[in-house]
Order: C-alpha cells, then sequence, then structure tokens
C-alpha cells in the first residue's frame, strides 16, 4: 500500500474511533496533563511550568463553556445531569481564574490551595457521570 493511501486509512480509522465521545476523552487526557505539568512547576518552583500548565488547562476545560457543550459530552444517561456538571464546570473555571491570579502575584500557598479546590472539581463531576 502507498503511504498517502495508507494514511489516509490511518486518518479515516483515527476519526471514526474519535468520533462520539473522543473529542471528550482527549480533552480529559489534555486536563490530566496540564494538572501534572501545574504540580510540577509547584514542586520544582517553575513558575513558567505552572503558567504553561494553567494555560494547558483552560483550553481544555474551553469545551465546557456553554451549558450545550457539558450536556453535548454527557452519555445519554448522564444527560439529565447537565446543569448541575455545568455549575461543576463553571465552579473549575472560577478557581483556575483565581489559581492564575495567585501565581502571577508569587503567592504560592494560595494558589496551591485553589489546585486542592481544582481537583476537588475534577472529582465531583466524575462522581457525577460515574455514578461514585
Ligand atoms: C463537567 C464535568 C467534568 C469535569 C469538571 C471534569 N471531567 Fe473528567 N470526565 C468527565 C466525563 C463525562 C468523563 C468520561 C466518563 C468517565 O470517564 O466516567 C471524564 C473522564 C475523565 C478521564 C478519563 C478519560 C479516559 O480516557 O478514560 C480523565 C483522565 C479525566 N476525566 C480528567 C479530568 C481532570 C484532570 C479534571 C479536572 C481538571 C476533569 N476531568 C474534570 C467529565 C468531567
Amino acid at each position: 500500500m502507498k503511504l498517502g493511501k495508507f494514511i489516509l486509512l490511518l486518518t479515516l480509522i483515527s476519526s471514526t474511533l474519535l468520533a462520539d465521545n473522543g473529542q471528550l476523552f482527549l480533552k480529559m487526557k489534555d486536563m490530566r496533563d496540564a494538572m501534572h505539568q501545574i504540580s510540577d512547576g509547584f514542586f520544582f518552583n517553575n513558575k513558567i511550568g505552572i503558567l504553561k500548565g494553567i494555560n494547558a488547562l483552560e483550553e481544555a476545560n474551553s469545551i465546557f463553556d456553554s451549558y450545550s457543550s457539558v450536556k453535548e459530552n454527557l452519555r445519554d444517561n448522564e444527560k439529565h445531569m447537565s446543569a448541575i456538571s455545568y455549575n461543576n464546570a463553571l465552579k473549575m473555571k472560577q478557581h483556575i481564574t483565581r489559581m492564575k491570579n495567585h501565581v502571577s502575584k508569587d503567592e504560592y500557598n494560595k494558589a496551591s490551595m485553589m489546585y486542592t479546590q481544582i481537583i476537588n472539581d475534577c472529582t465531583a463531576c466524575h462522581s457525577i457521570v460515574r455514578g461514585w
């Protein structure tokens, strides 16, 4: 098979696999990576690293910018929990903004408390969608 055809085939396969909730899962992995980057930034005293992680987190979290996008990303049996999930995503957005403000003012204690809040926000939404 020629390389071009092979690449086309790969693209077709991956777009089929990524249809449905693919976008959500990719963004969730980005969120996980961003949280790692931020915590490494705190541990290794790397302000730039923290800020980069925060930007990546904001970018990934933008899939939850509207009520309809939260609803779209939930499975059919979870859609009735869209409002509570959306509120949760909004809270997380506020905590991300606060963390960013604290980091830019070198208030690392306060920033790290926001980090903990964000972990709680991740868990709160996962509790809803996973029935924990
Ligand atoms: C508004 C709801 C919501 C918020 C907030 C949320 N998630 Fe998720 N997350 C989901 C849904 C829905 C799934 C897919 C269903 C599942 O895994 O049970 C998911 C799944 C995941 C997965 C598993 C992906 C996979 O491939 O199996 C990871 C990792 C993840 N989220 C990370 C995070 C992190 C990190 C945060 C916080 C920074 C976060 N999520 C915040 C809704 C949310």
